[in-house]
């Protein structure tokens, strides 16, 4: 069975990579981790993984353990390509959200690269397509604790990826954390919404952690925010929840669909799983600089495309 995403896979990296409103959430997910300690020696669970770039934060950020998982072959394929670092070294995404430096090198950052025979070997394992050792990290990741701390040395968790249906997961944990970027909001119907919520729960310790950014409702026919880079073009009143028609502003644009659920829905289907708390925090934006200014994260704030679900199990 073919997914939208084995379509578009392409256009998402280079929407990952380019879009204003991924900087934000890629900010906000990193805010949320470092607020929880970091991820060093956690099992992780990422959903939705696309092709791989938050799973990779994870494993950079020193889990014990990241898997990725995302119903789509062909994202799973380009999540292998794109190794522990990411296929061509470091993403454009990664230098808008902080700069990026070696590992073990000085903030004022020297550009050699750093790393072990077992970081190689992990991205090996990994299906990378550069093999050179490792020696990224995220500046503004590690200042938040998910950098590579020791100098000439990494150690970079393992990295799996599996296809698989997030309403249908087979047992694989148990996990300590998981994070769902843009997953909910692929539900077709309430049942599969619950569904989702569900296996994650029973894949996590009790006490484990879920992080989920998810579209914010209400925005389409009031909100623009093709400068952040996508369009909502339609949306049309089917189902349990109104299906939203859009763009990746891509470079051709890229068109997908996805359901418009409501906050409450989400926090209704993670208590019924069984998810003791729930709790939602505002999108952040990244530090102005020469190509966005406090102007534009501004405007964005005021109607951001996604919040932050944080969900305890
Ligand atoms: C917008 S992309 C986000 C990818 C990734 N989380 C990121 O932030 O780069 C949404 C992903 O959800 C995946 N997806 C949609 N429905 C899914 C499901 N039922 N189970 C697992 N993955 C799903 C798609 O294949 C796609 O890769």
């Amino acid at each position: 069975m073919r997914f939208q995403y084995d379509t578009i896979g392409e256009r998402f990296v280079e929407s990952k990579a380019t879009a204003a409103f991924s900087a934000a959430d890629t900010h906000t997910l990193l805010g949320a981790l470092d607020a929880l300690g970091g991820v060093r020696g956690l099992d992780t669970l990422d959903l939705a993984c696309g092709y791989g770039y938050n799973t990779r934060l994870l494993a950079r950020g020193g889990a014990r353990r990241a898997v990725g998982v995302d119903i789509s072959e062909e994202m799973i394929r380009l999540a292998r390509a794109h190794g522990v670092i990411g296929g061509g070294g470091v993403g454009a995404l990664e230098r808008a959200v902080g700069a990026v430096r070696p590992a073990g090198a000085p903030a004022s950052g020297a550009d050699g690269r750093t790393g072990t025979a077992a970081a190689g070997a992990a991205a090996a394992g990994a299906g990378a397509v550069d093999a050179a050792p490792i020696g990224f990290g995220v500046a503004e990741a590690e200042s938040m604790g998910f950098g590579v701390a020791e100098a000439g040395s990494i150690e970079v968790g393992s990295i799996e990826y599996v296809v698989a249906d997030a309403a249908k997961l087979p047992q694989m944990g148990p996990f300590d954390l998981a994070t769902a970027v843009y997953l909910f909001n692929y539900a077709t119907d309430r049942s599969a919404l619950h569904a989702m919520f569900r296996s994650i729960r029973a894949n996590l310790r009790d006490g484990g952690r879920l992080l989920a950014i998810v579209p914010n409702a209400g925005a389409y026919p009031n909100v623009d925010w093709s400068p952040y880079g996508v369009r909502i073009v339609d949306r049309v009143h089917e189902g349990d929840a109104p299906l939203l028609k859009a763009q990746f502003l891509t470079q051709p644009p890229a068109d997908f669909e996805f359901r418009e659920w409501a906050h409450a829905d989400f926090a209704e289907a993670a208590v019924e799983a069984g998810f003791s708390t729930v709790g939602w925090q505002p999108n952040r934006t990244p530090p102005a600089d020469g190509a966005r200014d406090e102007a534009y994260w501004t405007a964005y704030r005021a109607w951001p495309i996604s919040s932050l679900m944080t969900c305890t199990a």
